[in-house]
């Protein structure tokens, strides 16, 4: 996806296994890419390692299930490269549907300490849950588009 006005080069690399932060991503480089910025969306399932040299600014989004946040989220936090990038992370999560800022704090904190990042900004955002006791496939949705879009839209500002 390539815009005319180029702000810059971002890769908005993401993790999903149900399909939350898939739809984060893709609200996040749509209002990049309406304000000038060019734009490499990435799919990890299919991409396992994306070249970061290519960008200046790497977004990463993820999942986490049963405590853990997706392994292709990780490891791309844990590629040397991204440490001379402007690096913005973002999680979906169950936890955050009732209080963003504890997901935050429990599953991004460490692996910013982990691998020594300096993001200019990590957020969580509500997941969905499955229906307790229900069939596993059918999670009501909590999802909040609207305020990722409020997000990325403040997040243009910091990365120009
Ligand atoms: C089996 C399962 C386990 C989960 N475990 C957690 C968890 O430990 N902590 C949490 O905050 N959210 C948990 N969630 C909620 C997910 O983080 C939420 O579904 C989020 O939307 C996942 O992102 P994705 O849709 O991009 O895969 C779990 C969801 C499922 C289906």
């Amino acid at each position: 996806m390539i815009s005319d006005k180029d702000n810059g080069q971002v890769l908005v690399a993401y993790a999903t296994k149900g399909g939350v932060t898939e739809e984060y991503s893709s609200i996040v480089a749509g209002i990049l890419i309406a304000n000038g910025f060019q734009v490499e969306q990435v799919d990890l399932r299919r991409n396992k390692r994306p070249e970061i040299s290519d960008h200046d600014i790497v977004i990463l989004g993820t999942g986490v299930r049963m405590g853990r946040v997706y392994g292709r989220g990780k490891k791309l936090l844990g590629q040397e490269a991204l440490k001379n990038k402007k690096l913005v992370i973002f999680l979906s999560s169950g936890i955050a549907i009732e209080d963003p800022e504890q997901a935050r704090q429990k599953f991004l904190l460490p692996l910013i300490e982990k691998y020594g990042l300096q993001p200019l900004d990590y957020r969580a955002f509500p997941g969905r849950m499955p229906e307790p006791g229900g069939n596993k496939d059918k999670k009501k949705d909590t999802s909040d588009p609207e305020m990722v879009k409020k997000w990325a839209k403040d997040l243009v500002e910091k990365l120009k």
